[in-house]
């Protein structure tokens, strides 16, 4: 399709399988994460398939990191898709959080997100139905679990941010949705949840599964696809029926 298509996060779980998708399709990826590992399996999976994959570290947390890419985009001189998929999970309960943990988790979770999205607001309105996609969690809407106040309410953060931004955005013809995911199996839940308390969320979604990555990425394909042409401000819950608003 060639569009150009910026994902965060690309080096793991939903934003890897996310940028897979969008490679498949024939568009341009720029893949940030924070780490490299990642990026270079999906350059590998590109040069293989003959796609445009462009790779760049970026700390959601480091504000000075995210200019190179930010040149980038302005090199190329438009953006069509904005994926905002990179998060963290803060595991630490209410008792023993400190105050650097809980600034962190919203540093990488909102206020990341959103700086680098006002940078990239400027090319997005350049682009082809231009779109922002935000990964928000059924945890923003729950009050997820006891042990993560600050990852919760960062997610309901995000909730709040992708209404305003869809109000803000759209007469610049910029659509911006979010999947608000349930729990799904990546890297985030398997190093934070031992692999019985994972399994034992099973019994609390009615299609029978935890979410996979693809799951995910599917939808995130589908909300910068034209079907979701006139969607916007809206939080898509991915979670085979483990919450039902
Ligand atoms: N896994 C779940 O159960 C679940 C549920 C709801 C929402 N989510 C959300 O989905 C999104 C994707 O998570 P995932 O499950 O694929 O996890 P993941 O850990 O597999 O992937 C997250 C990616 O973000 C990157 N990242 C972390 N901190 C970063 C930073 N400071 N700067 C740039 N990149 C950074 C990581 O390196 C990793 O590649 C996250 O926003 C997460 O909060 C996950």
């Amino acid at each position: 399709m060639n569009r150009i298509v910026l994902i965060t996060g690309a080096g793991s779980g939903m934003g890897f399988d996310a940028a897979c998708r969008f490679l498949e399709n024939g568009d341009r990826v720029i893949g940030c994460d924070r780490l490299e590992s990642g990026l270079e399996l999906l350059q590998a999976r590109a040069d293989y398939q003959g796609a445009i994959f462009d790779p760049f570290l970026l700390d959601l947390a480091q504000f000075d990191s995210f200019v190179p890419t930010v040149e980038h985009v302005k090199s190329l001189g438009k953006l069509d898709v904005l994926v905002n998929c990179a998060g963290i999970c803060s595991g630490t309960p209410l008792e023993t959080i400190t105050e650097e943990e809980w600034d962190h988790t919203y540093q990488v979770n909102v206020k990341g997100p959103f700086f680098l999205t006002r940078m990239l607001l400027p090319f997005l309105s350049k682009g082809k139905e231009p779109t922002i996609i935000n990964i928000s969690s059924m945890a923003g809407f729950t009050g997820g679990i006891k042990s993560n106040p600050a990852y919760s309410s960062s997610k309901a953060a995000v909730t709040c941010m992708t209404k305003n931004l869809a109000k803000y955005c759209a007469p610049m013809g910029i659509r911006v949705n979010e999947i608000s995911p349930g729990t799904a199996r990546t890297a985030m839940t398997k190093n934070w949840l031992d692999p019985q308390t994972l399994d034992g969320f099973t019994s609390q979604v009615p299609m029978g599964r935890l979410a996979e990555a693809g799951d995910i990425a599917k939808v995130i394909f589908f909300l910068a696809s034209d079907g979701a042409g006139f969607m916007t401000g809206q939080s898509l819950h991915v979670n085979g029926g483990m919450y039902i608003p």
